[in-house]
């Protein structure tokens, strides 16, 4: 049998010599469950009851000089290792501070993140639907005609292959959303569905790729005063002008009937444009009762159901409200612009702290 005091000789020594890891092998080899020591535990069975308490009390005494002596090196090492990194490196306090600028939402979200917060209030879900759209869904499920003009291929971008037979399009407009949703949910349905969409057009009030939001609400017996009350309130929270004038103008769309066009109320003072009651008015959003033929299209029966629907130019909106003379410049990705014209992460809008 081992004897004790030889052992703990060789122990002792051992830790005096390890490293940071050594100590860590040594622990697991020394006082581990298969550890040398447990071993020798494990062999007192064997003893005679005087014996056995002798050499039982001298191991135990043993493992804790061993434990002790283990804790104490790793202390010293890793005491010893910080000292040494605070005595090799150095803070250069003279160093100028590296600016550092906050980000800021572009308009377009923030505009998207008010019409949205203002819709939300009034019961409207979030829907979503994809730029790549087939031919059917942006422009034959909504009553839009091949030989219509909307489909030119001057304005629509059309891409290479199909899907299940079906030519594609970036979408032009985000009315295919309504066809998605009718075709995917079960009436009654209230969505809003902002995004972006393409046309082939470029000026002041132009740009290739632009955003739309669109809403679809379908149950029984609605009518225009539905839709029309609907896009007043949206408006005058939107241009938060409790006494903005909304004027509905008979219009056509294919995938509405009847058809409105919406003009709001502004004034035209010495070359500068406000927004409420004045004797002008600026054309703002296209909007009407879903056509039957839309909803026979996108299963859902005509003579149960009926629906309104709006679509409105996002860039438009938010160059209104806030002051933005050129379409184009949205999507320069100028940063100057963008702290001039963008806002706070924190600004954000709700009808209850104000938009
Ligand atoms: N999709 C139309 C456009 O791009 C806008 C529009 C008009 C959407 C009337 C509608 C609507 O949902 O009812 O010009």
């Amino acid at each position: 049998m081992q004897d004790v005091d030889a052992v703990r000789g060789e122990l002792l020594a051992r830790v005096e010599a390890a490293d940071l890891d050594g100590l860590e092998r040594l622990r697991v080899a020394e006082l581990g469950k298969k550890g040398r020591i447990t071993a020798l535990m494990k062999d007192l069975a064997g003893l005679d009851p005087d014996a056995r308490r002798l050499r039982g009390a001298a191991l135990n005494a043993l493992k804790e000089e061993v434990a002790n002596a283990l804790e104490r090196r790793r202390t010293a090492l890793a005491d010893a290792a910080i000292d040494a990194r605070l005595d090799g490196e150095r803070v250069d306090l003279s160093l100028p501070v590296r600016p550092e600028r906050p980000g800021r939402i572009h308009p377009i979200s923030q505009t998207i993140d008010e019409v949205v917060a203002i819709f939300g209030e009034m019961g409207f879900a979030f829907a979503e639907g994809p730029d790549i759209e087939d031919d059917w869904t942006n422009f034959g499920a909504l009553n839009i005609p091949p030989e219509h003009p909307a489909r030119q291929e001057m304005d629509t971008f059309y891409l290479p292959g199909e899907r299940d037979g079906r030519r594609l399009v970036l979408r032009t407009h985000t009315s295919p959303v309504q066809v998605r949703t009718m075709l995917n949910q079960q009436p009654p349905i209230r969505i809003i569905a902002p995004g972006r969409t393409y046309r082939s057009d470029y000026d002041a009030t132009h740009s290739p790729m632009f955003h739309q939001v669109e809403g679809l609400v379908i149950d029984r017996d609605l009518h225009m005063g539905h839709l029309k009350g609907c896009l007043s309130d949206f408006l005058r929270a939107y241009f938060a002008a409790e006494d903005l004038p909304v004027r509905f103008r008979p219009s056509y769309f294919p995938f509405t009937e009847p058809s409105a066009e919406v003009d709001i109320g502004c004034a035209r003072e010495g070359g500068t444009l406000r927004i409420g009651p004045g004797r002008d008015w600026l054309e703002i959003l296209g909007c009407g009762m879903v056509n039957p033929v839309v909803l026979q299209n996108c299963g859902i029966d005509p003579s149960q159901w009926q629906g309104f629907a709006f679509g409105m130019g996002l860039e438009r909106i938010g160059m209104l409200k806030y002051g933005i003379p050129d379409l184009r410049t949205f999507f320069e990705s100028d940063l100057r612009w963008l702290r001039h014209y963008g806002f706070a992460a924190l600004d954000q809008p709700s009808l209850v702290t104000g938009l």
